[in-house]
């Protein structure tokens, strides 16, 4: 990374294409008879994203700041119109961005080419099995136009066009108790698309949730993870995988009691703002949830570099990590994907 400390997560719109019914952002069918309540909660129809002036306005002040890596996630970010505008900004403020995508808007000629020249430096592509009807069962498209072959083709397209100083190209797989075989399954398919690196990442869905029983993680599945990481680390395959105690955090994480993580990033090195502008220190529900109405904070109408300083002081331990705060540590040792040298030879 450069020599500016912050990564923001920036989930920048709401809207997405796709309707995945475990997406954390909830089910938009739902929210229309429920509206969401609680502090923090996502929704891809959410009226309260900022205006494109005020994320224009937030972008234009990160060029003062100690931010130097963004990931800019959603919704489907690459699907909203002042996407480029913003991503040009946040560039040319000399700082790294990884979109975070559903990869099918890679399939269109005009949006990769631009992306390609604005010199984005990794993706990150969402593909949950190397088999379309699952993936489309996770991942589906409401009209019925998209699904797993356009996401691979966007990946092909993207390796395909990339020249040798381009982006790094990666692979999110998000990992139920339906899939586990997909641990490996999936790194050797992303080995073989090209990519770069490869993220298996536990779901995460609160106890409440309609698919709760039937995709989340339970502790009589770590033996299935323990095998399934074992095959995926011992393949020795061209990618990037998240650093070796990763397998050990997803496992630990699938109780689902609180715990304490030791000098936490969150609210230090690493923000979380959502699409209404609202700041987070990380995406734990339960430091949310704990967050006072005092302390909250908005990037609307506010600069970077006020909102965001290098940390001064040591790190400190976090008592409200939860289940969710696994997919947290790949993304802050993003700097072995993004380090010279890293892109597989494929
Ligand atoms: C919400 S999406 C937004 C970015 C983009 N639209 C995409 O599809 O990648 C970001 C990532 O979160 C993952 N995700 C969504 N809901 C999740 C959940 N409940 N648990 C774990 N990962 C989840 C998605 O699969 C995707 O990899």
């Amino acid at each position: 990374m450069n020599d500016r400390p912050i990564t923001l997560l920036w989930s920048l719109r709401s809207l997405c294409d796709l309707a995945c019914p475990s997406c954390y952002f909830g089910d938009p069918l739902i929210h229309q008879i429920e509206p969401p309540s609680k502090v923090g909660q996502l929704s891809h129809i959410s009226p309260n994203d900022l205006k494109r002036r005020e994320v224009l306005a937030f972008a234009r002040t990160l060029k003062d700041s100690a931010v130097g890596r963004i990931f800019v996630a959603g919704g489907e970010p690459l699907n909203w119109p002042g996407i480029l505008e913003t991503l040009k900004i946040i560039k040319d403020a000399g700082i790294e961005v990884v979109v975070c995508t559903n990869g099918i808007p890679l399939t269109r000629p005009v949006m990769l080419q631009s992306l390609l020249d604005l010199g984005i430096d990794a993706f990150s592509v969402s593909l949950d099995s190397t088999e379309a009807t699952f993936n489309d069962w996770m991942r589906p498209d409401p009209k019925g136009e998209h699904g797993w072959q356009d996401v691979v083709d966007g990946i092909r397209a993207l390796v395909a066009a990339r020249k040798d100083d381009g982006p790094r190209i990666g692979i999110y797989t998000v990992i139920t108790r339906l899939n586990i075989d997909q641990i490996p399954a999936m790194g050797r398919f992303a080995a073989d698309l090209g990519a770069d690196y490869y993220v298996p990442q536990p779901i995460a869905l609160e106890d409440d949730h309609l698919h709760h029983e039937q995709l989340s993680l339970r502790p009589e599945d770590t033996s299935a993870l323990n095998a399934a990481f074992a095959e995926l680390y011992g393949a020795g395959l061209p990618l990037t995988l998240p650093a070796g105690s990763y397998p050990g955090q997803v496992t630990a994480s699938v109780p689902r009691s609180a715990s304490t993580v030791k000098g936490c990033f969150g609210g230090r090195t690493l923000h979380f703002i959502q699409p209404d502008g609202a700041i987070w220190d990380c995406v734990s529900s339960l430091r949310i949830g704990a967050t006072p109405a005092a302390a909250r904070r908005t990037i609307r109408g506010n600069s970077a570099a006020e909102l965001f300083p290098a940390p001064t002081a040591c790190a400190s331990d976090c008592p409200l990590a939860s289940y969710e705060c696994v997919n947290m540590w790949p993304l802050m040792e993003f700097s072995r994907i993004l380090t010279p040298g890293s892109r597989s030879a494929a």
